[in-house]
């Protein structure tokens, strides 16, 4: 069976305060989008999701990893319209698709995502699985809050059982055909990031489809903030788990 490997990248990088797209941002002597393509695994093809106006830059990164090169294509408004467009990019070059294809959507702001997550995705989809996510334990208690006025400020409302709780993370894994027409059919929702579904299980999850859950890692957080980018350095220099 094919291995694809979608890439997202074509967030802004806002929350990161940098004035380049967040993937284009540079760790030690490598752009993010570098070190995420360093750490894939073997695929048929890896397709990935640009900001529509750094194409060029994207591409001229992707081009120095041969087996295939990856393929770049711009991204949309929402994660989720990110996905779709390299999916459908998928769909026209990978055609005829077959039941037997796999594909991992993989967060771009996920650079160091070990091999074993990598491996247990897929080893998950081959037994059969629909759809595959890793996920860690949640070691913050979770509480749900609301706003009151006077003053203004949040008060709890809940406390969530903590041992029920999953931190998400990427790469999420699907039979191609069954994540093409999952995001064909809910494409409505990806026009604004308010509407968009935040993962790729999220659909499975509104069509009814079970997702199975396989061990995540600390390793593979998502870089966001100005703060996850100083952690993201340490891991980059580090062999730690
Ligand atoms: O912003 P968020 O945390 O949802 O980003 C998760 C991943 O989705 C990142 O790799 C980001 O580049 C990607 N993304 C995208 N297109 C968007 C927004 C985010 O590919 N419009």
């Amino acid at each position: 069976s094919r291995l694809f490997i979608v890439l997202t990248a074509a967030g802004s990088g806002t929350r990161l305060g940098a004035n380049t797209p967040k993937a284009l941002v540079t760790l030690g002597s490598d752009s993010l989008l570098a070190h995420a393509l360093h750490h894939l695994p073997p695929s048929n093809l890896v397709v990935i999701s640009a900001p529509p106006a750094y194409l060029a830059g994207f591409s001229q990164v992707a081009a120095q990893f041969a087996s295939p090169p990856p393929l770049v294509v711009p991204g949309g408004a929402s994660r989720q319209a990110s996905v779709l467009a390299a999916l459908e990019a998928l769909a026209d070059v990978a055609a005829p698709i077959t039941e037997s294809d796999l594909v991992l959507v993989h967060d771009a702001a996920r650079p160091f995502t070990p091999a074993t997550v990598f491996s247990q995705v897929v080893a998950a989809l081959q037994q059969g699985c629909p759809a595959v996510i890793p996920a860690t334990p949640v070691l913050d208690t979770i509480k749900m809050v609301r706003n009151v006025s006077t003053p203004a400020r949040e008060v709890v409302t809940d406390t969530l059982n903590r041992s029920q709780l999953r931190a998400v993370q990427t790469p999420q894994g699907f039979p191609l055909p069954t994540l093409l027409e999952l995001h064909r059919r809910f494409a409505a929702r990806a026009a604004t990031e308010t509407s968009a579904f935040g993962d790729d299980a999220a659909l499975a999850e509104a069509a009814g489809i079970p997702v199975a859950v396989v061990p995540g890692s600390p390793r593979s957080l998502k870089i966001t903030t100005p703060f996850d980018l100083q952690v993201a350095q340490l891991l980059a220099n580090s062999d730690c788990p």
